[in-house]
């Protein structure tokens, strides 16, 4: 059944405290649920409690004491007939965590169990009303063997633990903060922890654990380092304070998603918690810090306010990920992590505007809610709330969401709430800007400098595509940072920000004897497509003299991609390709030579546009020419550059291991300067990867050094593998860079090594970490994926039916990248449409991978 936004109704009852009794085991634990329940005066007087299920039986139910037998069964839901005021409902269940391979509900994960209940998994262990809005405290026991689980753990502070008979032990534990089931959590098993302490802002000390298994420990530094930042940084920058004794975070290794912000126990993939130098990327580091900072700050956004019902979703998720961004960036380089935040975006989330699951970052309608887990929810969500905060500033946000926590502390909210939190606290009018929760799409913004006598005006029009169920679009106001720049002196009088409200518009700057180079959408100000008519000459200055970094960065881009279509597009001849390329070839030399940029922004510059990216800009793509294009492009500076790579390799190669910015941007630059020399073929690069592979003190180097060489075909790039192999063999994260690093590559015989790689004795489709280095790895090798035979798509479409059975969420998330049949070339897509219909033609599809089919067909 499709559920429907407008359809919202309050539940007809509260359950303001809940009991649970854990009898825990692998194959069987025994919940027995106590709800007290009464009716809700918001809500309809209702005669029957609907308790959701999801595949369980009710072995026992009890009403104030009483066994009953007049309940009844609507599909998986339980329905108990109750009138009057208040109840004690007691229900038991029987469940079986090993069994369990959706990763949803209990489940058990290298002999430990553990939990996830975001969105609907509450109802796997008990009957519930498994609804945002219904906030109840948690009082949680739970008993089991002593030797299997040695540590017990649930939300809030632990009360009591005792011994029990034959090996058992027990603990009991309380959550004084209501919340919904959704943020429910208990872990058992043989853990060992990482312990820390943190005084809050108000003195008060919160002990601070990280559980991990017990060789991993000397692997949670970073971690916990990141936690202690992440905590001052909410308490300065918003304001929020932590509100328990205790915070507790457990590493699983079997997780669909990256993390859970579960009231004071958070759990996560080992992905996001496990680091050192010789196992983790720099990549992997930021990894880590971004997401801790990003369960910790649910604590706030997301826990204490909720959500009311999941079309809210990005209340608490694009207001999160806004948080994190910007923790990130103070720990960071802030353009840095802009341009990283806005490759995502374009990576994702555009792709997913412009196709056939696109969806407004507050849905209209679901059938499955964990298919909205998305990149619009997230990502999106974090930028139209940034375009407020750019709007009002910094200051006035800040009275906004400060408004915002006050008004809606303790409650279930909605985006409506938060918008008139802001519009109210920053003093900012919000009325037609609402139409970025409502519309869907990417908006297209096109731009035009006119210079007459000494004025310069700027012709700005907008349009929204339409979108499913959304054939037409108003317009929205769109926030455009701007800068004019002088040619001659390279400099402007001062960035405006200007906000384009209606279908097109104008805007005069007076004082421009000469025509000025114009500096747009600045910062990424909105996200939208920019689409400008500017010469290349005027690309190539800004790409050398802008001092906004973002835009400098894009100036280059813009120029790259316009290069690129040219080519794709046949338009040009020899001699005018060449002049194309030469223009680029100067633009990035002037980047490697510019004193004035550190590596690390360095190394974002010297990043070509990403075919998918390429793609996105085009109606209809070839893969097949766009990575000729690309590669073509690659090959040529890399020749072009070839002295200039080699000396950037050698000097960031001089640079001793270090955490620190320099060397981080050594790191990068280096892997760069090593990958254009393997695009360019030049004489010796298989030796000096070698050389980076097997001199590398760390996984950043020795990972770039190996990615270069899976491309390559030789004797370094089988002796590295094995040798990768051998040397981490027993480390599940690393062997899962092994996977996808083959997955990725641009070998030409990279699905044979994908099929034989599904064979390994390491792969697995238990483990959503291993699928997914194996094969997201492959649906985004532009290459191997969109081979012209189409047996790319039929691996994934084989994988999708394999997978449904065992875990439909993580089965669901490869139905996108066939999705995109549409805005690909006639041969390749009709070969794409017809997998899609081959899965939604098997059986028994599970509802997330059935809803992800039908929409991209739709
Ligand atoms: N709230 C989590 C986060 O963003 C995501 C959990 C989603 N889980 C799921 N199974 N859909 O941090
Ligand atoms: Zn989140």
């Amino acid at each position: 059944p499709v559920i429907r936004r407008e359809d919202y109704k309050p539940f007809e009852w509260l359950v303001p405290e809940v009991s649970l009794d854990f009898d825990l085991g692998l194959g069987s634990t025994r919940v027995v649920a106590t709800l007290s329940v009464a009716p809700n005066a918001k809500a309809d007087p209702s005669t029957t409690i609907r308790l959701n299920g999801d595949g369980l039986e009710p072995l026992a139910v009890q009403v104030d004491g009483e066994i009953v037998s007049d309940w009844s069964m609507d599909g998986y839901d339980l329905i108990i007939p109750l009138t009057g005021e208040g109840h004690e409902l007691r229900v038991t269940t029987q469940i079986s965590p090993a069994a369990n391979s959706a990763l949803m509900g209990l489940f058990a994960s290298n002999g430990m169990l553990c939990t996830q209940c975001e969105a609907e998994g509450f109802r796997r262990i008990t009957f519930f009303p498994d609804r945002p809005d219904v906030l109840s405290t948690y009082r949680v026991r739970m008993s089991g063997l002593k030797a299997h689980f040695p540590v017990l753990l649930s939300n809030g502070n632990l009360e009591a633990q005792g011994e029990g008979e034959d090996g058992t032990h027990w603990a009991e534990w309380h959550d004084p903060w209501p919340k919904p089931s959704y943020l429910f959590a208990l872990v058992a098993g043989d853990l060992v922890a990482n312990s820390d302490s943190f005084t809050t802002m108000s003195g008060r000390e919160v002990a601070l654990n990280i559980y991990v298994r017990d060789g991993d420990l000397p692997r949670t530094g970073h971690a916990m380092e990141s936690l202690k930042k992440s905590m001052r940084w909410d308490e300065k920058v918003f304001g929020r304070e932590y509100d328990l004794d205790l915070f507790n975070i457990v590493a699983v290794s079997d997780f669909n998603m990256g993390a859970m912000e579960n009231k004071g126990l958070n759990v996560f993939n080992t992905k996001y918690v496990l680091a050192d130098p010789d196992t983790a990327t720099d990549g992997d580091f930021d990894g880590v810090e971004g997401v801790i900072a990003h369960e910790y700050f649910h604590n706030w956004s997301g826990n204490r306010v909720t959500c009311r019902d999941w079309f809210q979703l990005s209340l608490k998720e694009g207001f999160t990920v806004l948080r994190d961004q910007l923790f990130s960036q103070d720990m960071g380089s802030e353009p840095v992590k802009r341009i990283e935040d806005v490759r995502v975006l374009r990576g994702a989330q555009f792709p997913e505007d412009s196709g056939p699951l696109a969806h407004p970052i507050r849905p209209d309608s679901y059938r499955e809610i964990s298919n909205f887990y998305t990149a619009t929810i997230y990502n999106k969500g974090a930028e139209v709330i940034r375009m407020m905060r750019s709007m009002c500033g910094e200051e006035r946000f800040r009275a906004g969401t400060d408004l915002y926590f006050d008004r809606h502390d303790g409650e279930a909210a909605t985006c409506e709430d938060f918008v008139k939190a802001i519009e109210d606290g920053a003093e900012l009018d919000l009325e037609q800007f609402r139409l970025w929760y409502s519309q869907a799409g990417t908006p297209k913004v096109s731009v035009r400098l006119e210079h007459d006598g000494d004025t310069a005006t700027l012709h700005l029009s907008q349009d929204v595509p339409p979108t499913p169920g959304q054939p037409e679009k108003q317009p929205m106001p769109i926030p455009l940072r701007i800068a004019l720049f002088d040619r001659e002196s390279g400099k402007h009088d001062g960035e405006q920000l200007i906000t384009l409200t209606k279908a097109q518009d104008s805007f005069s700057f007076e004082g421009f004897a000469t025509k000025p180079v114009l500096s747009i959408n600045r910062g990424f100000s909105a996200p939208v497509v920019i689409e400008r008519d500017i010469a290349q000459d005027d690309l190539v200055f800004l790409a050398a003299h802008d001092d906004d970094p973002f835009a400098r960065y894009e100036a280059l881009q813009d120029l790259v991609v316009g290069h690129l279509k040219d080519v794709i597009d046949g338009n040009l001849d020899d001699s005018e390709r060449d002049t194309g390329r030469q223009a680029i070839a100067a633009a990035i030399s002037a980047v490697l030579d510019d004193e004035h940029i550190d590596d690390l922004m360095r190394g974002e510059m010297l990043l070509l546009p990403s075919e998918g990216y390429l793609a996105e800009t085009m109606l209809v793509a070839d893969p097949g020419a766009i990575h000729e294009a690309r590669q073509g492009l690659r090959a040529y500076l890399g020749t072009q550059l070839e002295e200039a790579w080699k000396a950037l390799h050698q000097r960031a190669s001089s640079v001793p291991f270090s955490h620190d910015a320099e060397a981080r941007g050594a790191r990068k630059v280096k892997t760069h300067a090593l990958a254009y020399l393997a695009a360019g073929d030049v004489d010796g690069v298989q030796e000096l990867a070698w050389e980076q592979y097997s001199s590398a003190d760390n996984m950043t180097d020795r990972q770039g050094a190996l990615m270069v060489l899976c491309n390559l075909d030789g004797p370094e790039r089988t002796r590295a593998l094995l040798d990768f192999y051998n040397r981490y063999k027993d480390n599940a994260l690393v062997i899962d860079k092994w996977f996808s690093l083959q997955s990725m590559s641009l070998h030409p015989n990279a699905i044979e090594h994908v099929k034989a790689l599904a064979d390994h004795p390491q792969f697995t489709l238990k483990n959503p970490n291993r699928v997914r280095s194996l094969y997201m790895g492959f649906a985004v090798n532009p290459q191997a994926f969109h081979d012209a035979s189409g047996e790319g798509y039929r691996m994934i479409a084989d994988l999708i039916l394999q997978l449904d059975p065992i875990n439909p969420q993580t089965a669901a998330r490869f139905v996108t990248p066939l999705g995109r049949w549409r805005r690909i070339e006639p041969k390749r897509s009709a070969l794409m449409k017809a997998e899609l219909e081959q899965i939604a033609a098997a059986g028994d599809l599970s509802r997330d991978t059935s809803e992800q089919v039908s929409r991209s067909l739709g």
